[in-house]
């Protein structure tokens, strides 16, 4: 059952195994590219530590951020029992003039070896969820003009296309409830 679980040293391996697997490509939603080289993860226990720290504390309005950043609950999509990680999902609590036009209020990513097994667009409905209890009625999610996997992903959860911007596509989906 797909799951989004707050980062947790707990799931330490299963995690330093998912990230592992991206190889050097962007992990998108993973928060990966907030490190100094943002792509190489510390994969060691203590690396771990120190970047579940990171990710908890940047979900925290209370906490100063740079002008161009703004807050983030950061997602490991988890699935079984006991929990695996198998993919990332970030969500922003609000746009900025970049996340407006092209980023958008989510990002995500599987695992490639649980990819095609529903897991994204399982793991954007919860993050829809979320997005409404932080009070965000409207999301706006974007993917590549190319990237068939996440516009289905987006698509199946409700997203109406309004335009592409620099070669985003931009979709805006109603959070509420009704
Ligand atoms: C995009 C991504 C998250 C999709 O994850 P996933 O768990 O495989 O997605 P799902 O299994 O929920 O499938 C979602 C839809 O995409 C379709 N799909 C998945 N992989 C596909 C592929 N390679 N080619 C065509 N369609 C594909 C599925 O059939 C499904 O569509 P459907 O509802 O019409 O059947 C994954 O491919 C990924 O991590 N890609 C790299 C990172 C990335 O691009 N993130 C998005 C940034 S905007």
């Amino acid at each position: 059952m797909t799951a989004l679980a707050r980062p947790d040293v707990r799931l330490h391996a299963s995690w330093a195994a998912a990230v592992a697997e991206f190889g050097d490509t962007v992990v998108h939603g993973s928060g990966v590219w907030r490190l100094p080289d943002q792509r190489y993860a510390d994969l060691t226990l203590d690396g771990c530590a120190r970047f579940v720290a990171m990710l908890l504390e940047e979900s925290d309005p209370g906490v100063p951020l740079p002008d161009d950043r703004v807050p983030c609950t950061y997602f490991w999509i988890t699935d079984g029992d006991p929990d695996e990680v198998v993919g990332f999902l970030a969500l922003r609590h609000r746009l900025n003039d970049w996340l407006f036009h092209e980023g958008g209020h989510i990002g995500y990513s599987v695992r490639p070896s649980r990819r095609r097994q529903g897991h994204a667009s399982r793991a954007l409905a919860l993050a829809l969820r979320q997005a409404a209890d932080l009070g965000i009625a409207r999301a706006l999610v974007t993917c590549d003009d190319d990237n068939v996997p996440s516009a289905r992903t987006i698509e199946r959860n409700g997203g109406v296309y309004e335009d592409t911007r620099n070669g985003k596509r931009r979709y805006w989906i109603e959070t509420a409830e009704g």
